[in-house]
């Protein structure tokens, strides 16, 4: 069973699922600023308290499904961050119903290329050789925007190098061979929120807007000081954005 921890008792639900190399803390700031909600913050598979699975985000949506079975909840607002993202979209696929609406924080519905792929192959091999530290010295620095704040960059690195060797492993082959999924996006039955950073070096902002033009009902935002860590990076400009989406839905 995954590790999940609920903070608020408001009507809505929102669910949070982190990113690649992260786990529920990184909602930590985002959270203070959404007051009047119930927040339910999950560790993924092989990422904080949650214990290692099988590397497949299909499975892994399932384990996410099994949090709500476990606490009574039927409808939410599901929030991915990048990899989170990715779950949260086989979660859309698999139970479309149970989604009031879809926020993809930083994220996309492609699959990975094959220069990705290879890539993805290089750095199990470098963190099986190497170890966490090294590897996540070398990632975190990268998903700031140019100007970030040294304090939460390394608040952001040192619970990153808290993560496992064999949690990160599992995750990149997760991710390596998930499908495209931009169906589910074209197919939504719900509202979509499109998050994005204009200093993001992982998502291009084109990509992005042929996203954006998916969904029948998609609002799509550029936070303009984030790069792939606006729920870190600009917290309070992140809530309100999903505030004033969920008030729209009201
Ligand atoms: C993440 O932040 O979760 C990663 O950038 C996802 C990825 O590597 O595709």
């Amino acid at each position: 069973m995954l590790h999940w921890k609920i903070k608020g008792s408001g009507k809505e639900v929102l669910v949070l699922l982190h990113g690649f190399c992260e786990d529920h803390r990184v909602w930590y700031s985002l959270s203070d600023e959404l007051q009047g909600f119930t927040l339910v913050q999950i560790d993924l598979p092989g990422f904080g308290e949650s214990p290692v699975m099988e590397a497949d985000l299909s499975i892994w949506a399932k384990e996410v499904d099994a949090v709500f079975k476990a606490e009574g909840i039927e409808q939410f607002h599901l929030i991915g961050h990048s990899m989170g993202g990715y779950v949260a979209l086989a979660y859309a696929e698999a139970f479309p119903n149970q989604l009031k609406s879809l926020c993809l924080f930083h994220s996309t519905a492609y699959a990975d290329t094959a220069e990705k792929v290879e890539a993805r192959k290089k750095q199990v091999d470098f963190i099986q050789r190497n170890g966490v530290s090294p590897y996540v010295q070398q990632l975190i620095p990268g998903l700031f925007a140019s100007d970030a704040n040294r304090t939460l960059l390394e608040q952001q690195l040192a619970q990153a190098k808290e993560q496992s060797v064999v949690g990160l492993c599992a995750a990149l082959e997760a991710m390596w061979a998930r499908p495209d999924r931009t169906a589910v996006l074209l197919e939504a039955i719900y509202p979509v929120l499109l998050i994005s950073g204009s200093e993001d070096t992982i998502l291009s902002l084109e990509a992005q807007s042929e996203l954006a033009a998916m969904p029948k009902q998609c609002s799509w935002t550029v936070l303009k000081h984030s790069g792939h860590m606006g729920m870190l990076e600009e917290p309070k400009l992140a809530a309100q954005v999903i505030k004033e989406f969920l008030a729209r839905l009201a």
